[in-house]
């Protein structure tokens, strides 16, 4: 699996960094951390949604900082 953060500008100013911190230790805690490879990614194309994450080429807008262990706990059980 293939996860990545946008880190353009509106996504940076909505919190991508603490989103890849937030995902990091998901991925950490739930012992992932060999089957998922964490990247940052320039524009997605859905600024006014950010902070922007794509997940195996499955499009998520709208995570948050608080919002990423409940985004991630249903891309790993979906
Ligand atoms: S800056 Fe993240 S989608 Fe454009």
């Amino acid at each position: 699996m293939i996860i990545k953060v946008c880190i353009g500008s509106a996504c940076h100013l909505k919190g991508s960094y603490d989103v890849i911190k937030g995902i990091e230790k998901y991925l950490d805690d739930h012992h992932l951390t060999e089957e998922v490879i964490l990247k940052s990614s320039f524009c997605l194309g859905k600024c006014s949604q950010a902070v922007s994450v794509e997940i195996d080429e499955k499009e998520i807008v709208s995570v948050s900082p608080l919002t990423v262990n409940e985004v991630m706990d249903k891309v790993m059980k979906g």
